[in-house]
Protein backbone atom coordinates (compact mmCIF):
# COMPACT_ATOMS: atom_id res chain seq x y z
CA UNK A 1 0.00 0.00 0.00
CA UNK A 2 1.12 3.50 -1.05
CA UNK A 3 0.69 6.32 1.94
CA UNK A 4 -0.46 9.54 0.15
CA UNK A 5 -0.63 12.71 2.04
CA UNK A 6 -4.40 14.12 2.90
CA UNK A 7 -5.71 17.60 2.19
CA UNK A 8 -8.85 18.67 3.85
CA UNK A 9 -11.12 20.66 1.59
CA UNK A 10 -13.83 23.00 3.01
CA UNK A 11 -16.47 23.72 0.42
CA UNK A 12 -18.69 26.53 1.03
CA UNK A 13 -21.27 25.17 -0.57
CA UNK A 14 -21.47 22.52 2.38
CA UNK A 15 -19.68 23.47 5.50
CA UNK A 16 -18.74 19.44 5.66
CA UNK A 17 -15.30 18.48 5.97
CA UNK A 18 -13.96 16.32 2.84
CA UNK A 19 -10.48 14.48 3.16
CA UNK A 20 -9.12 14.21 -0.74
CA UNK A 21 -6.17 12.56 -1.38
CA UNK A 22 -2.90 14.85 -2.50
CA UNK A 23 -2.91 12.71 -6.26
CA UNK A 24 -6.61 13.61 -6.46
CA UNK A 25 -6.09 17.05 -6.50
CA UNK A 26 -3.09 17.34 -8.30
CA UNK A 27 -4.98 15.25 -11.02
CA UNK A 28 -7.81 18.21 -10.87
CA UNK A 29 -5.06 20.32 -12.28
CA UNK A 30 -2.50 18.24 -14.10
CA UNK A 31 -3.52 16.26 -17.26
CA UNK A 32 -2.12 12.88 -16.93
CA UNK A 33 -1.54 12.54 -13.74
CA UNK A 34 -3.81 10.29 -12.29
CA UNK A 35 -5.06 9.07 -8.27
CA UNK A 36 -6.06 5.84 -9.27
CA UNK A 37 -2.86 3.26 -8.55
CA UNK A 38 -1.90 1.24 -11.20
CA UNK A 39 -3.84 -1.68 -11.83
CA UNK A 40 -1.85 -4.52 -12.97
CA UNK A 41 -4.75 -6.76 -15.09
CA UNK A 42 -6.14 -3.38 -16.40
CA UNK A 43 -2.63 -1.92 -17.02
CA UNK A 44 0.68 -3.94 -16.80
CA UNK A 45 -0.36 -7.17 -17.99
CA UNK A 46 -1.61 -6.73 -21.96
CA UNK A 47 1.61 -5.12 -22.16
CA UNK A 48 3.26 -7.71 -21.11
CA UNK A 49 0.80 -10.58 -22.75
CA UNK A 50 2.09 -8.48 -25.98
CA UNK A 51 5.94 -7.89 -25.43
CA UNK A 52 6.75 -10.43 -23.14
CA UNK A 53 4.73 -13.56 -23.07
CA UNK A 54 5.83 -15.35 -25.80
CA UNK A 55 9.04 -16.15 -24.52
CA UNK A 56 8.46 -16.07 -21.03
CA UNK A 57 5.27 -18.22 -20.23
CA UNK A 58 4.66 -21.98 -18.91
CA UNK A 59 6.72 -24.95 -20.92
CA UNK A 60 4.57 -26.04 -23.71
CA UNK A 61 4.91 -28.60 -26.54
CA UNK A 62 5.85 -27.40 -30.06
CA UNK A 63 6.51 -29.82 -33.36
CA UNK A 64 7.48 -32.42 -30.51
CA UNK A 65 9.78 -30.92 -28.44
CA UNK A 66 9.58 -28.81 -24.76
CA UNK A 67 9.70 -24.92 -25.03
CA UNK A 68 10.66 -23.97 -21.91
CA UNK A 69 10.45 -20.07 -20.73
CA UNK A 70 13.89 -17.97 -21.36
CA UNK A 71 16.04 -17.41 -18.59
CA UNK A 72 13.07 -19.91 -16.39
CA UNK A 73 11.14 -16.74 -15.86
CA UNK A 74 7.41 -16.53 -16.52
CA UNK A 75 5.25 -13.89 -16.29
CA UNK A 76 2.37 -15.71 -16.90
CA UNK A 77 1.30 -15.49 -13.23
CA UNK A 78 1.43 -13.57 -9.87
CA UNK A 79 3.31 -16.06 -8.11
CA UNK A 80 5.60 -16.83 -10.98
CA UNK A 81 6.46 -13.14 -11.29
CA UNK A 82 7.88 -13.36 -7.50
CA UNK A 83 9.83 -16.65 -7.88
CA UNK A 84 11.70 -14.82 -10.58
CA UNK A 85 14.08 -16.30 -13.03
CA UNK A 86 16.97 -19.25 -12.28
CA UNK A 87 19.21 -15.79 -11.55
CA UNK A 88 16.70 -15.14 -8.63
CA UNK A 89 13.96 -12.21 -8.04
CA UNK A 90 12.83 -10.16 -11.05
CA UNK A 91 10.86 -7.67 -9.36
CA UNK A 92 11.58 -5.69 -5.72
CA UNK A 93 8.36 -4.22 -4.63
CA UNK A 94 8.75 -0.12 -4.18
CA UNK A 95 12.02 -0.28 -5.93
CA UNK A 96 11.60 0.19 -9.62
CA UNK A 97 15.77 0.91 -9.77
CA UNK A 98 16.59 -2.68 -7.61
CA UNK A 99 14.09 -4.66 -10.22
CA UNK A 100 16.00 -6.77 -13.40
CA UNK A 101 12.37 -6.56 -14.62
CA UNK A 102 12.46 -3.09 -15.14
CA UNK A 103 15.80 -2.71 -15.60
CA UNK A 104 16.15 -4.86 -18.39
CA UNK A 105 13.19 -2.58 -20.32
CA UNK A 106 15.44 0.70 -19.82
CA UNK A 107 18.63 -0.33 -20.93
CA UNK A 108 19.73 1.08 -23.94
CA UNK A 109 17.91 -0.46 -27.20
CA UNK A 110 21.61 -2.14 -28.66
CA UNK A 111 22.32 -3.69 -25.21
CA UNK A 112 22.22 -7.28 -24.96
CA UNK A 113 20.00 -7.74 -22.64
CA UNK A 114 17.41 -5.33 -23.16
CA UNK A 115 13.74 -6.38 -23.44
CA UNK A 116 12.03 -7.62 -25.32
CA UNK A 117 15.33 -8.67 -27.48
CA UNK A 118 16.13 -6.18 -30.72
CA UNK A 119 13.76 -7.13 -33.52
CA UNK A 120 11.53 -10.08 -31.72
CA UNK A 121 8.76 -7.87 -29.94
CA UNK A 122 7.59 -4.07 -30.10
CA UNK A 123 10.18 -2.42 -27.24
CA UNK A 124 7.63 -0.92 -24.45
CA UNK A 125 6.44 2.45 -25.26
CA UNK A 126 7.41 5.65 -22.72
CA UNK A 127 4.35 5.20 -21.47
CA UNK A 128 4.52 1.83 -20.62
CA UNK A 129 7.76 1.89 -19.41
CA UNK A 130 6.67 4.76 -17.12
CA UNK A 131 3.28 2.26 -15.91
CA UNK A 132 5.81 -0.59 -14.79
CA UNK A 133 8.09 2.03 -12.81
CA UNK A 134 4.67 3.49 -10.90
CA UNK A 135 2.93 -0.12 -10.44
CA UNK A 136 6.48 -1.04 -8.52
CA UNK A 137 7.25 1.57 -6.95
CA UNK A 138 3.63 1.79 -5.68
CA UNK A 139 4.19 -1.65 -4.24
CA UNK A 140 3.84 -4.26 -6.97
CA UNK A 141 0.56 -5.13 -5.69
CA UNK A 142 -1.66 -7.99 -8.54
CA UNK A 143 -4.93 -7.29 -6.76
CA UNK A 144 -6.70 -10.64 -7.86
CA UNK A 145 -5.12 -11.69 -10.48
CA UNK A 146 -3.37 -15.05 -10.38
CA UNK A 147 -2.46 -16.01 -13.87
CA UNK A 148 -1.84 -19.66 -14.52
CA UNK A 149 -1.53 -22.01 -11.64
CA UNK A 150 0.14 -24.97 -13.71
CA UNK A 151 3.23 -25.55 -12.48
CA UNK A 152 3.29 -23.62 -9.27
CA UNK A 153 5.34 -25.46 -6.21
CA UNK A 154 3.02 -27.05 -3.54
CA UNK A 155 5.12 -25.25 -1.09
CA UNK A 156 3.92 -21.78 -1.83
CA UNK A 157 1.73 -20.36 -0.11
CA UNK A 158 -1.11 -18.44 -1.81
CA UNK A 159 -0.21 -14.68 -0.81
CA UNK A 160 3.07 -15.73 -2.88
CA UNK A 161 5.34 -14.61 -0.01
CA UNK A 162 7.00 -17.53 0.54
CA UNK A 163 9.38 -17.79 -2.64
CA UNK A 164 11.27 -21.06 -3.23
CA UNK A 165 14.79 -20.47 -3.01
CA UNK A 166 16.15 -22.10 -6.96
CA UNK A 167 19.30 -24.25 -7.42
CA UNK A 168 21.20 -21.19 -8.69
CA UNK A 169 20.27 -18.97 -5.53
CA UNK A 170 21.26 -21.96 -3.58
CA UNK A 171 24.51 -21.98 -5.20
CA UNK A 172 25.31 -18.26 -4.55
CA UNK A 173 24.39 -18.53 -1.02
CA UNK A 174 26.78 -21.41 -0.61
CA UNK A 175 29.91 -18.88 -2.73
CA UNK A 176 28.75 -15.91 -0.88
CA UNK A 177 29.59 -17.78 2.53
CA UNK A 178 32.30 -16.83 4.70
CA UNK A 179 33.24 -13.86 2.17
CA UNK A 180 32.62 -10.96 3.42
CA UNK A 181 30.78 -8.16 1.60
CA UNK A 182 33.44 -6.04 -0.84
CA UNK A 183 33.22 -1.81 -0.20
CA UNK A 184 32.48 0.03 -3.30
CA UNK A 185 36.01 1.47 -1.88
CA UNK A 186 37.81 -1.31 -3.63
CA UNK A 187 36.41 -1.55 -6.76
CA UNK A 188 36.84 2.08 -7.66
CA UNK A 189 40.09 0.82 -10.39
CA UNK A 190 37.68 -1.60 -12.19
CA UNK A 191 35.16 1.87 -12.40
CA UNK A 192 38.14 3.85 -13.17
CA UNK A 193 38.81 1.59 -16.58
CA UNK A 194 35.54 1.29 -17.72
CA UNK A 195 33.99 -1.93 -16.12
CA UNK A 196 30.89 -1.45 -14.48
CA UNK A 197 30.63 -3.48 -11.43
CA UNK A 198 27.59 -4.47 -9.24
CA UNK A 199 26.70 -6.61 -6.45
CA UNK A 200 24.85 -9.92 -7.57
CA UNK A 201 21.98 -8.81 -4.85
CA UNK A 202 22.03 -5.92 -2.08
CA UNK A 203 22.82 -8.67 0.63
CA UNK A 204 25.42 -10.64 -1.30
CA UNK A 205 28.90 -10.38 -1.23
CA UNK A 206 29.12 -11.64 -4.74
CA UNK A 207 29.89 -9.25 -7.78
CA UNK A 208 28.86 -9.12 -11.37
CA UNK A 209 31.43 -7.09 -13.26
CA UNK A 210 30.85 -5.47 -17.12
CA UNK A 211 33.58 -4.46 -19.39
CA UNK A 212 31.04 -4.29 -22.38
CA UNK A 213 30.11 -0.57 -21.69
CA UNK A 214 33.39 0.98 -21.65
CA UNK A 215 33.71 3.97 -23.81
CA UNK A 216 36.53 1.94 -25.95
CA UNK A 217 37.04 -2.20 -25.98
CA UNK A 218 38.38 -2.78 -22.56
CA UNK A 219 42.46 -3.78 -22.95
CA UNK A 220 43.86 -6.71 -20.87
CA UNK A 221 45.62 -4.20 -18.68
CA UNK A 222 42.16 -2.23 -17.99
CA UNK A 223 40.32 -6.02 -17.42
CA UNK A 224 43.60 -6.68 -14.92
CA UNK A 225 42.15 -3.71 -12.86
CA UNK A 226 39.66 -6.44 -11.27
CA UNK A 227 42.10 -8.44 -9.51
CA UNK A 228 41.75 -6.93 -6.07
CA UNK A 229 38.13 -7.61 -6.00
CA UNK A 230 38.87 -11.36 -8.09
CA UNK A 231 37.83 -13.46 -5.84
CA UNK A 232 34.22 -12.15 -5.29
CA UNK A 233 33.45 -12.10 -8.87
CA UNK A 234 30.47 -14.70 -9.95
CA UNK A 235 30.13 -12.72 -13.45
CA UNK A 236 32.20 -11.50 -15.31
CA UNK A 237 30.90 -10.07 -19.06
CA UNK A 238 34.30 -9.11 -21.54
CA UNK A 239 32.52 -9.47 -24.59
CA UNK A 240 33.70 -7.39 -27.70
CA UNK A 241 36.59 -6.32 -25.40
CA UNK A 242 40.16 -6.41 -26.52
CA UNK A 243 41.07 -8.75 -24.38
CA UNK A 244 43.54 -11.66 -25.16
CA UNK A 245 44.25 -15.03 -23.41
CA UNK A 246 46.54 -12.70 -20.92
CA UNK A 247 43.50 -11.11 -19.71
CA UNK A 248 42.20 -14.40 -17.97
CA UNK A 249 45.00 -14.15 -15.38
CA UNK A 250 42.13 -12.56 -13.90
CA UNK A 251 39.88 -15.93 -13.63
CA UNK A 252 42.50 -17.90 -12.50
CA UNK A 253 42.02 -15.82 -9.24
CA UNK A 254 38.18 -15.55 -9.39
CA UNK A 255 37.12 -19.39 -8.33
CA UNK A 256 33.35 -18.62 -7.64
CA UNK A 257 32.94 -17.61 -10.91
CA UNK A 258 29.44 -18.60 -12.71
CA UNK A 259 29.55 -16.74 -15.64
CA UNK A 260 31.81 -15.78 -17.82
CA UNK A 261 31.18 -14.01 -21.31
CA UNK A 262 34.04 -13.87 -23.81
CA UNK A 263 32.45 -13.37 -27.08
CA UNK A 264 33.77 -11.72 -29.56
CA UNK A 265 37.06 -11.34 -28.54
CA UNK A 266 40.81 -12.51 -29.78
CA UNK A 267 40.75 -15.29 -26.76
CA UNK A 268 42.48 -18.32 -27.86
CA UNK A 269 43.41 -21.89 -26.41
CA UNK A 270 46.14 -20.74 -24.26
CA UNK A 271 43.47 -18.13 -22.81
CA UNK A 272 40.75 -21.31 -21.81
CA UNK A 273 43.38 -23.51 -20.74
CA UNK A 274 43.28 -21.02 -17.59
CA UNK A 275 39.85 -21.45 -17.06
CA UNK A 276 40.62 -25.28 -15.77
CA UNK A 277 40.14 -24.58 -12.26
CA UNK A 278 36.69 -22.81 -11.92
CA UNK A 279 34.64 -25.60 -10.33
CA UNK A 280 31.53 -23.08 -10.19
CA UNK A 281 31.16 -22.20 -13.73
CA UNK A 282 28.21 -22.75 -15.47
CA UNK A 283 27.70 -20.42 -18.56
CA UNK A 284 30.77 -20.19 -21.08
CA UNK A 285 30.05 -18.10 -23.95
CA UNK A 286 32.93 -18.59 -26.90
CA UNK A 287 31.13 -17.58 -29.26
CA UNK A 288 33.18 -15.44 -32.45
CA UNK A 289 36.64 -16.62 -30.71
CA UNK A 290 39.57 -18.26 -31.68
CA UNK A 291 39.29 -21.24 -29.61
CA UNK A 292 39.96 -24.52 -31.16
CA UNK A 293 39.67 -28.13 -30.69
CA UNK A 294 42.68 -28.24 -28.06
CA UNK A 295 41.30 -25.44 -26.13
CA UNK A 296 38.38 -27.74 -25.66
CA UNK A 297 40.39 -30.06 -23.65
CA UNK A 298 40.62 -27.83 -20.57
CA UNK A 299 37.02 -27.71 -20.54
CA UNK A 300 36.28 -31.16 -19.78
CA UNK A 301 36.61 -31.34 -15.84
CA UNK A 302 34.53 -28.20 -15.81
CA UNK A 303 31.81 -30.74 -14.58
CA UNK A 304 29.41 -27.71 -13.21
CA UNK A 305 29.01 -26.39 -16.85
CA UNK A 306 25.69 -26.38 -17.93
CA UNK A 307 25.72 -24.11 -21.20
CA UNK A 308 29.06 -23.52 -23.62
CA UNK A 309 28.64 -21.46 -26.46
CA UNK A 310 30.99 -22.22 -29.46
CA UNK A 311 29.02 -20.81 -32.57
CA UNK A 312 31.69 -19.13 -34.95
CA UNK A 313 34.53 -20.17 -32.99
CA UNK A 314 37.07 -22.02 -34.69
CA UNK A 315 36.57 -25.78 -33.00
CA UNK A 316 34.92 -28.60 -35.28
CA UNK A 317 32.29 -30.83 -35.15
CA UNK A 318 34.24 -33.53 -33.96
CA UNK A 319 35.83 -31.53 -30.91
CA UNK A 320 32.23 -30.63 -29.95
CA UNK A 321 31.24 -34.40 -29.71
CA UNK A 322 34.21 -34.70 -27.52
CA UNK A 323 33.52 -32.45 -25.29
CA UNK A 324 29.52 -33.32 -25.40
CA UNK A 325 30.82 -36.59 -24.25
CA UNK A 326 33.02 -35.38 -21.33
CA UNK A 327 30.00 -33.62 -20.24
CA UNK A 328 26.63 -35.03 -21.07
CA UNK A 329 24.69 -32.77 -18.68
CA UNK A 330 25.77 -29.40 -20.42
CA UNK A 331 23.92 -28.10 -23.28
CA UNK A 332 26.38 -26.88 -25.75
CA UNK A 333 25.80 -24.32 -28.79
CA UNK A 334 27.82 -24.66 -31.81
CA UNK A 335 25.47 -23.78 -34.58
C1 LIG B 1 11.76 -13.34 -28.10
C2 LIG B 1 11.87 -13.82 -26.76
C3 LIG B 1 11.76 -12.87 -25.59
C4 LIG B 1 10.83 -11.88 -25.38
C5 LIG B 1 9.68 -11.47 -26.28
C6 LIG B 1 11.15 -11.34 -24.06
N1 LIG B 1 12.22 -11.97 -23.51
FE1 LIG B 1 12.98 -11.66 -21.65
N2 LIG B 1 14.44 -13.03 -22.03
C7 LIG B 1 14.61 -13.72 -23.20
C8 LIG B 1 15.84 -14.49 -23.14
C9 LIG B 1 16.39 -15.37 -24.25
C10 LIG B 1 16.40 -14.23 -21.88
C11 LIG B 1 17.67 -14.83 -21.33
C12 LIG B 1 18.87 -14.18 -21.87
C13 LIG B 1 19.23 -12.96 -21.14
O1 LIG B 1 19.43 -13.05 -19.92
O2 LIG B 1 19.32 -11.90 -21.76
C14 LIG B 1 15.50 -13.31 -21.20
C15 LIG B 1 15.72 -12.81 -19.93
C16 LIG B 1 14.88 -11.93 -19.28
C17 LIG B 1 15.08 -11.43 -17.95
C18 LIG B 1 16.24 -11.76 -17.07
C19 LIG B 1 16.00 -12.93 -16.21
C20 LIG B 1 17.24 -13.16 -15.37
O3 LIG B 1 17.20 -12.86 -14.18
O4 LIG B 1 18.23 -13.62 -15.94
C21 LIG B 1 14.05 -10.58 -17.66
C22 LIG B 1 13.80 -9.83 -16.36
C23 LIG B 1 13.21 -10.56 -18.83
N3 LIG B 1 13.74 -11.39 -19.80
C24 LIG B 1 12.07 -9.79 -18.93
C25 LIG B 1 11.36 -9.64 -20.10
C26 LIG B 1 10.28 -8.68 -20.26
C27 LIG B 1 9.79 -7.76 -19.15
C28 LIG B 1 9.85 -8.79 -21.53
C29 LIG B 1 8.79 -7.98 -22.23
C30 LIG B 1 8.94 -6.56 -22.18
C31 LIG B 1 10.63 -9.85 -22.17
N4 LIG B 1 11.53 -10.31 -21.27
C32 LIG B 1 10.44 -10.29 -23.49
C33 LIG B 1 13.73 -13.74 -24.26
C34 LIG B 1 12.64 -12.91 -24.41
Amino acid sequence: MISVAKFTVISEASPMTKTIPALTLLSMFIPGVSSAAVSFEKEILPVIEAKCMECHKAPYEKDGKTVKPKAGLRLDAAWAILVGSEDGAVLVAGKSGESPIYERVTLPPDDQDFMPPKDKAEPLTTAEVDLLKRWIDEGASFGGWQGNLTGKPADLSNSGTKVPVSKLQEVYKRLGEGLSMPEEKSWESVTASGGRVARLAETSPLLSVDFRLAAEPATDEQILAAKPIAASIAHLDLSRSAATDAALALVEESPRLVRLDLSSTSVGDAGIARLAGLKELRYLNLHDTQVTDAGLQSLKGLSSLEAVYLWQSKVTESGVKALQKALPEAKINFK
